[in-house]
């Protein structure tokens, strides 16, 4: 009731306003026209609008009318797909707040009529972040086959967080469009090299684009290292100049702790319970800008520090934004690898996989198989744990290899902090 009364007024309101604009896309020249959806080569197109041809109506593609209906038809008849009026005059409701988690359905959200294949409107293919931009092959190929995976970023808690937290956001906005907008959003994945086609808006600064001079170079210049591609080739475009690199990935740190600050508490419905913080700071991880307090064993592009020793990653570099195979969005390619296995579980030290690929076990070290970790926990120079007592660390188990090991949770995680009795009897944060 109310919402029906909202949404009437909501498009009585903006009537005139947009059918001015649909006529005269020109008054976004420079930014819709530039944006994907806006191209007249590649941009919105539902080619079946009612019994009319391709681009019926008059309506050229990239024009509005592709999203936005006036009085949810277009002369008169409904396009396809026929659901009635919406807020914001789109051709279908916005988001369906009722699905609390994955799978999703097309018609739980305006934007997969189009980003899945096949499509009741217009269908559109996009790989992942590992195949975009990181030389993986396969995976999910469209952004509704991608949040339907093992872990994903949860469209319920991501409009709920929204609308309590960046004033733009109504009840009637879309969970995408807390990382998108619609108007601006560039085509990145086909121009890597060039940080003005950003397909992202940063959720408190929604009507521009991030990223197309808020950079990793521009912030943390060469404490950042784009992780490979494949061979020496680096992300996100395959160049093999790191300075090239930093410059065309975008802030990604900036973008992702605008809400995974060190302070929100920030609730999983997938998950059951509120998410650990994120503090990226010198006092926060050392995968962030917190200095490391021994020497570490990296694996290139990091062996050779051009900054010293205080690297400092992109979220990016580990996670994917939309949804993984693997548990906690965690990428299916890093560093120019792939994860030998999925990651299914943060139990036990499967997920020591991730690691394998920037860091060096026992089996680089020629002291063990590979995922084994005895090298850099025992063995090394500044290694943080003496070899006795077995038991008090590792439990009774374990064969005749060694004592089996302890699961990597215990001490690695976000904010994690691990008891060090080493000889000064330090503390360090061991992630
Ligand atoms: C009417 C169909 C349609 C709808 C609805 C739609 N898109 Fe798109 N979108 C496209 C097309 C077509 C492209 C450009 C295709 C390409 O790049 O191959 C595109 C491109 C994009 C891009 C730029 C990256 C890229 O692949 O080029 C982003 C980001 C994006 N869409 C997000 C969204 C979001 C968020 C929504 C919902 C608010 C949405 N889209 C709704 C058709 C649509
Ligand atoms: C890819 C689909 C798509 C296209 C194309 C599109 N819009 Fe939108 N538009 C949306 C969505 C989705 C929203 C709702 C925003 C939200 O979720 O908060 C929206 C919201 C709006 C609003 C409300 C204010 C705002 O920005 O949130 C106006 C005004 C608007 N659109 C005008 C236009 C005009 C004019 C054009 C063409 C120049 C256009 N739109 C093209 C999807 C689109
Ligand atoms: C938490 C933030 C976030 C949310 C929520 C989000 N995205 Fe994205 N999206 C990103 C980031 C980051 C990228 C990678 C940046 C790039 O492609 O340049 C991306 C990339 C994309 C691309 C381009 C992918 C490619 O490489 O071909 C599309 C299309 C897209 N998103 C659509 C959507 C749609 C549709 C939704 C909602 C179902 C959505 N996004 C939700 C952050 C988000
Ligand atoms: C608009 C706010 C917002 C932004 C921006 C955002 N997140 Fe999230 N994120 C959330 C919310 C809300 C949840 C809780 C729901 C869930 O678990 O998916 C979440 C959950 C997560 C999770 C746990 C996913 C799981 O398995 O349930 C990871 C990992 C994550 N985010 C990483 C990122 C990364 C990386 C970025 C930057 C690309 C990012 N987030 C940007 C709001 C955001
Ligand atoms: C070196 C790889 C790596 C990098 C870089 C990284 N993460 Fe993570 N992230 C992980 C792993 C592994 C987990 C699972 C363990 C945990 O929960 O901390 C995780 C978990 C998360 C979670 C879920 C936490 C929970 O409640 O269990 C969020 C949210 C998240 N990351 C956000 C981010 C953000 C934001 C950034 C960038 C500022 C980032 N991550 C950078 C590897 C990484
Ligand atoms: C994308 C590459 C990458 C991945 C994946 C990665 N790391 Fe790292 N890690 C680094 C780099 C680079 C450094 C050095 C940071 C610096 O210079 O401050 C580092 C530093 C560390 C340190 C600090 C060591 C010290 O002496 O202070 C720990 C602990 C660590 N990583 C644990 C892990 C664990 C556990 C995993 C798997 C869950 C992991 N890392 C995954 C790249 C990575
Ligand atoms: C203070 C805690 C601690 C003590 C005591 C300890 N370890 Fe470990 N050990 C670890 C940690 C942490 C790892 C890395 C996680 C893992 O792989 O289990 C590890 C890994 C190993 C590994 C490689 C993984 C595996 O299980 O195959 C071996 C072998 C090992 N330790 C042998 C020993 C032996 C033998 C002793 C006793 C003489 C011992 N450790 C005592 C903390 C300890
Ligand atoms: C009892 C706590 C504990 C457990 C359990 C543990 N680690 Fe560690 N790990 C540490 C500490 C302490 C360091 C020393 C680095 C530091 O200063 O943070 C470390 C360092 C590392 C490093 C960085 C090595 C380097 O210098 O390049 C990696 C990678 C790593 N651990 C992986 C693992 C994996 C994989 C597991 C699970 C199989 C695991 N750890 C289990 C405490 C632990």
């Amino acid at each position: 009731m109310f919402q029906g009364l909202l949404t009437r007024r909501f498009i009585l309101s903006s009537l005139i306003v947009l059918a001015a604009v649909l006529s005269a896309p020109s008054l976004f020249a420079g930014t819709y026209l530039d944006s994907a959806h806006g191209s007249s080569s590649f941009g919105v197109l539902r080619p079946i609008i009612g019994n009319a041809p391709p681009s019926g109506f008059g309506y050229s593609q990239g024009n509005c009318a592709h999203c936005h209906e006036q009085h949810g038809s277009i002369q008169g008849s409904e396009p396809t797909p026929a659901t009635g009026v919406a807020a914001y005059e789109l051709f279908s409701q916005n988001f369906n707040s009722a699905v609390k988690t994955n799978p999703y359905a097309e018609s739980d959200n305006f934007c997969f009529y189009c980003h899945n294949t096949p499509s009741s409107a217009q269908s559109v293919s996009n790989n992942d972040y590992s195949r975009s931009f990181g030389c993986a092959i396969d995976g999910p190929t469209t952004i509704l086959s991608a949040m339907n995976l093992t872990s994903y970023h949860n469209l319920f808690d991501i409009w709920t967080f929204s609308k309590a937290n960046f004033s733009w956001f109504t009840d009637y906005s879309n969970p995408c469009n807390a990382c998108h907008n619609p108007h601006l959003a560039r085509q990145n994945w086909n121009n890597a090299a060039d940080p003005t086609f950003s397909a992202i808006s940063k959720p408190d600064d929604h009507f521009n684009l991030w990223g197309t001079t808020e950079t990793m170079d521009t912030t943390y210049n060469t404490k950042y290292q784009s992780p490979y591609c494949s061979g020496n080739l680096l992300e996100p475009a395959g160049s093999t100049d790191p300075a090239a690199s930093r410059a065309s990935t975008p802030d990604y740190v900036a973008f992702c702790t605008s809400c995974h600050t060190p302070t929100n508490t920030i609730y999983s419905t997938s998950l059951n319970r509120d998410l650990k913080t994120i503090d990226w700071s010198s006092t926060g991880d050392k995968h962030g800008l917190r200095v490391m307090d021994g020497s570490v064993s990296t694996k290139p592009p990091y062996d050779t520090p051009s900054s010293g020793t205080n690297f400092v990653l992109s979220c990016l570099d580990c996670h994917e934004p939309h949804g993984s195979e693997n548990v906690m969005l965690l990428r299916r390619r890093v560093n120019g690898a792939n994860l030998s296995s999925a990651i299914t579980s943060l139990d036990g030290n499967g997920w020591g996989l991730l690691c394998l690929n920037c860091h060096i076990d026992d089996d680089a070290n020629g002291s063990g198989g590979a995922n084994e970790w005895e090298y850099v926990h025992h063995r090394a120079t500044d290694a943080p744990y003496v070899q006795k007592q077995c038991g008090a660390c590792h439990g009774g188990g374990g064969g005749p290899g060694g004592p089996g090991p302890i699961p990597c949770m215990n001490c690695h995680y976000h904010g994690g902090v691990a008891n060090r009795a080493d000889s000064n009897g330090d503390f360090r944060i061991a992630f």
